[in-house]
């Protein structure tokens, strides 16, 4: 009885310090989603979606028009697409970035989010997760810190199903 208690107690000690992990992803047809949903669950962490204002089309994301929506976003290395809703990013310590890889990086609209949240997020462990075609994350990486210098970057993670 006494060990169940003293469970109980550590396991209500460790929710706070846990509820300070956030998932933020954002998904065009749903890999990223389920990788984050199964990342939130593993580190009882909030899961947050990064909504388009306008979503993405199968039109939007076809990567072989080089006027697609997305191909046109890629193109421009200022393009910031309109995020839905704006999140709350100051309750949590870490703060995993997923999304997936669109020509070798990430989507703009996570430089949408990431421009929103820049002063804030200063200071938090920022660890990027993607999911991709068979791209790794590493030149994502490598992009993220050079564009977000200020920001505390970790290790990133490829989280493709085998
Ligand atoms: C516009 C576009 C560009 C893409 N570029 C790459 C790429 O460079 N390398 C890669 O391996 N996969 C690439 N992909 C495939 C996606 O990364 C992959 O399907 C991803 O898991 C989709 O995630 P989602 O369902 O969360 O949107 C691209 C897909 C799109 C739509």
């Amino acid at each position: 009885m006494k060990k169940y208690v003293m469970a109980l107690v550590c396991a209500a000690m460790m929710m706070p310090m846990n509820a300070k992990t956030l998932v933020a992803f954002f998904s065009a047809t749903g890999t990223t989603k389920a990788a984050a949903e199964k990342l939130a669950k593993q580190q009882n962490a909030v899961l947050w979606e990064i909504e388009p204002a306008e979503k993405y089309t199968a039109a939007d994301l076809d990567w072989r028009n080089s006027k697609s929506r997305s191909s046109m976003e890629m193109n421009d290395p200022e393009e910031r697409p309109t995020i839905k809703r704006c999140t709350d990013v100051t309750p949590y310590d870490t703060v995993y970035v997923g999304f997936p890889i669109w020509w070798g990086i990430c989507p703009r609209i996570i430089n949408s989010w990431l421009d929103n949240n820049l002063p804030q997020l200063e200071g938090k462990t920022m660890i990027p997760f993607a999911t991709s075609g068979s791209s790794g994350i590493e030149e994502a990486e490598v992009y993220l810190k050079k564009t977000y210098p200020s920001l505390n970057w970790k290790k990133g993670m490829l989280l493709n199903q085998r």
